[in-house]
């Protein structure tokens, strides 16, 4: 038992207080859990573009002052009660997609997606309606996608969590809370990528990547990376693509992105992925795809508002259209997987932090997200 359970406890956090300012880190005070909540010591955390997204100001369902950070990992500091699922000292990883088992979704077997906290989660609150976090002065503050990592303390539901192998080390494995998984899953889960198809990703980010990961584990014949910052050509072929193309330099006159890949792969891809958020790139990637099965997953989150389209016919002749959340990925009965997968050395996940920073720079992390070389800022919660 640790000394602190049951009492509230006194941290640095990085505060949202207000859309399109830069965060407040400050002291805030965490309560204890309440019944089937955890509350987790973050060691590390790492800034994600949903996570600037929101505090952007676009996203409709941003809510402030709140606790922003969904990818993170740490250790279990106390356990409200009927906790089963983890106890005080596991590592673990926080999951903004709930694990159930028992709800109509998790019963399915069809979908990851799990309804047991959705709505609550959605409006930034624990399961019973309230908040675990306070500032100073006494004012409530929002959860965020049921894990708020930009804490140094944080109380998520015992659903929303996932004890891991102590032996993975947590700076590196907090990426699987969100981007290495998402892509990697949705190359592994979602579309499912057989021996020699043929994939093309739009976005070279740490989604895009973990797309190209996930194909080249499964044997794809042919991974074409497509992004418009030339700088991602070498990452890209580190994580396995094998061409690389540049739509705004690397096409000739009367030449379109569709028609270029159409060509590379006589007739279409077997499987696209958008991991770029742009409408017009979805319908490029739905496009580029072979006549009668050719299938484009979108991963890619569009600002609010935006709608996606394409002629029918695309569909009527045999393309699909799917999308995925968290790859598809199950992340309570799935993530013991993928940690020894990247354990093994076959799932790539340090390759993606390419700056590291104290807590106290949190701010500048989300400086690095514009700067096209960075894929990953982790921040080191203990500094
Ligand atoms: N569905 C999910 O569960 C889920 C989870 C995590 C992230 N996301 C979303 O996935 C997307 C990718 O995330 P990331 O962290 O890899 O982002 P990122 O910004 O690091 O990477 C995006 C890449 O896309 C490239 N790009 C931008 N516009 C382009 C265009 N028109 N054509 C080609 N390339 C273009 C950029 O140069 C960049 O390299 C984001 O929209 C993010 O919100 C979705
Ligand atoms: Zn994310
Ligand atoms: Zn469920």
């Amino acid at each position: 038992m640790s000394e602190t359970q049951g009492k509230p406890i006194k941290c640095l956090a990085a505060v949202a207080y207000k859309a399109a300012e830069p965060l407040t880190v400050e002291e805030i005070i965490v309560e204890p859990p309440e019944a089937h909540e955890v509350r987790i010591k973050i060691t590390h955390t790492a800034v994600c573009h949903t996570d600037a997204y929101t505090l952007s100001g676009v996203d409709p369902e941003g809510a402030f002052p709140c606790v922003l950070g969904h990818e993170g990992s740490g250790i279990v500091e106390s356990v409200g009660e009927g906790v089963s699922s983890v106890k005080v000292g596991d590592h673990v990883i926080a999951l903004y997609t709930a694990e159930c088992g028992v709800c109509k979704f998790c019963k399915s077997g069809k979908t990851n997606l799990c309804g047991s906290v959705r709505e609550t989660q959605g409006k930034g609150v624990m399961p019973d309606g309230t908040s675990r976090f306070k500032n100073l002065k006494g004012e409530s503050l929002l959860h965020f996608m049921g894990c708020s990592t930009f804490s140094q303390y944080t109380v998520v539901a015992d659903v929303s969590v996932v004890a891991i192998n102590k032996t993975a080390p947590l700076q590196s494995v907090c990426l699987l809370g969100c981007g290495v998984t998402t892509g990697y899953g949705a190359a592994i889960k979602t579309a499912n990528v057989q021996k020699n198809d043929t994939v093309a990703v739009f976005g070279a980010g740490t989604v895009g990547l973990s797309v190209v990961q996930g194909a080249q584990a499964r044997g794809a014949s042919k991974i074409i990376m497509v992004d418009v910052n030339s700088k991602k050509e070498t990452y890209s072929r580190q994580f396995g693509a094998t061409d690389f193309i540049n739509p705004m330099t690397d096409l000739k006159p009367g030449e379109t992105i569709v028609s270029k890949l159409v060509e590379m792969t006589d007739g279409g891809l077997d499987h696209t992925f958008d991991c770029t958020g742009n409408v017009k790139v979805m319908r490029d990637a739905l496009e580029c795809c072979h006549k009668g099965w050719g299938q484009s997953i979108i991963i890619g989150v569009a600002a609010a508002g935006q709608e996606i389209s394409t002629r029918p016919f695309q569909l009527v002749t045999g393309r699909v259209w799917k999308g995925s959340a968290f790859g598809g990925v199950k992340g309570r009965s799935e993530m013991g997987g993928l940690i020894e997968s990247y354990q093994k050395g076959d799932l790539k996940v340090d390759q993606f932090i390419t700056n590291k920073r104290p807590f106290t720079e949190i701010n500048a992390a989300f400086e690095d997200l514009h700067h096209g070389d960075c894929l990953r800022t982790v921040l080191d919660l203990e500094k």
